[in-house]
């Protein structure tokens, strides 16, 4: 790959065209290499889009798992520049839900034939580490759910704990793999802290899901391409792209958003790079494109993430704006995600869509 003088990736088409099939066969790529895949548009967007639909066909099938979210509290100690829900939002009504209301929404998730649930929350103690264990026990005392945890950097023991009430896997996002950038968002932490956490998941066993927004003021392909060898050093089991959408009352709220071929670009390329892991197709990209699941279901992404949370509640858990699905309750996104799948060629996948490699 080489540069142009304003510093734009320049390669002729037959080596963008065999950099792609490099890629499909599962070669490590450079960082120029990614960066240079990432910019891509028109035929060769198109062509890498059809490269990384091949390889997620092979890889996982064309069966999408469910993951149904419930989105437990939205009470946060942190104040990251890009969140709606950070500390300092002064606008946003706090609220957490009972362990019993937690439990009752999994077993509904179970009941609309999901395989798995999420359950997220900021980052605190909305719901202290052993009442929480006790809702993962529950859960899969109860039903035959895989439980999966997004509750933010914490300590090794309380990892420890969850896993040992029966928790499978764990999705903590790197957010940018730019440490300066990490440092300026995300106030008071580092990037080495949240890749120590990542490292913790792995030791103790949980599959382990990571991921990156796209568009971050600041960001460029380079470390978008940083963010992609990051998740492939890490070997994730799951990796989740979505665009970073500005949200209001947060001091990003008059920032550019990321583009949907920004987002559809680095699907793809991550689809090439961790050819085994699951790849949702992101809330946030489905928020700024009618049709973005769709189209992420098309260049690598086989999971999607159906909100479950009880309408009340998720009102109030808004990352960003515009998100879709407020106004729904998990009865009515079931059926809307099912006929989506359907409407893209492929079919909704049961059972917990563990990672393969734990199930090979
Ligand atoms: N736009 C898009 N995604 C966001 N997230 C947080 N804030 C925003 C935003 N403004 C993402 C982060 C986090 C995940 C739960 O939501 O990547 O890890
Ligand atoms: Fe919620 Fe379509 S997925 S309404």
């Amino acid at each position: 790959a080489g540069r142009d003088p304003r510093g734009e990736y320049v390669m002729i088409r037959s080596e963008v065209l065999s950099l792609i099939d490099r890629a499909e066969g599962g070669a490590d790529l450079t960082r120029d290499e990614l960066a240079c895949l990432l910019s891509l548009e028109g035929e060769e967007q198109q062509a890498l889009f059809a490269a990384a639909d091949r390889v997620r066909a092979r890889t996982m099938g064309d069966g999408v798992h469910l993951r149904g979210l419930i989105e437990f509290s939205n009470i946060c100690r942190m104040d990251c520049h890009y969140c709606g829900i950070r500390r300092s939002n002064r606008h946003v009504r706090r609220y957490r839900m009972a362990p019993e209301e937690i439990v009752a929404a999994a077993r509904g998730a179970h009941r609309l034939g999901y395989g798995s649930v999420v359950l997220q929350s900021g980052e605190g103690d909305a719901l202290d580490p052993e009442e929480l264990a006790g809702v993962v026990r529950a859960i899969k005392a109860t039903t035959p759910l895989a439980v999966t945890l997004s509750v933010g950097e914490r300590t090794r023991e309380e990892y420890a704990l969850w896993k040992a009430a029966g928790a499978d896997r764990f999705l903590l996002r790197h957010e940018t793999a730019d440490p300066e950038l990490f440092a300026r968002l995300r106030p008071g932490r580092r990037l080495e802290q949240r890749v120590q956490c990542l490292l913790w998941l792995r030791e103790l066993g949980y599959q382990v899901g990571s991921g990156f927004m796209v568009g971050l003021p600041g960001q460029t392909v380079e470390t978008i391409a940083d963010d992609i060898l990051l998740l492939k050093k890490l070997n994730v089991e799951m990796a989740g792209i979505g665009p970073f959408i500005p949200a209001p009352h947060t001091p990003l709220e008059d920032a550019a958003a990321g583009t949907v071929d920004q987002t559809l670009n680095a699907v793809a390329c991550v689809r090439l790079t961790i050819q085994d892991a699951h790849v949702p197709a992101t809330t946030a990209l489905g928020s700024i494109h009618p049709r973005g699941r769709q189209l992420a279901l098309a260049c690598g992404a086989n999971v999607i993430m159906p909100n479950v949370t009880p309408g009340k509640y998720r009102i109030h858990y808004q990352l960003y704006p515009n998100k879709i699905c407020l106004r729904e309750e998990p009865e009515q996104c079931a059926p809307c995600v099912a006929a989506l799948i359907l409407g893209e060629g492929r079919f909704v996948a049961t059972g917990p869509g563990h990672s393969p490699r734990w199930t090979a």
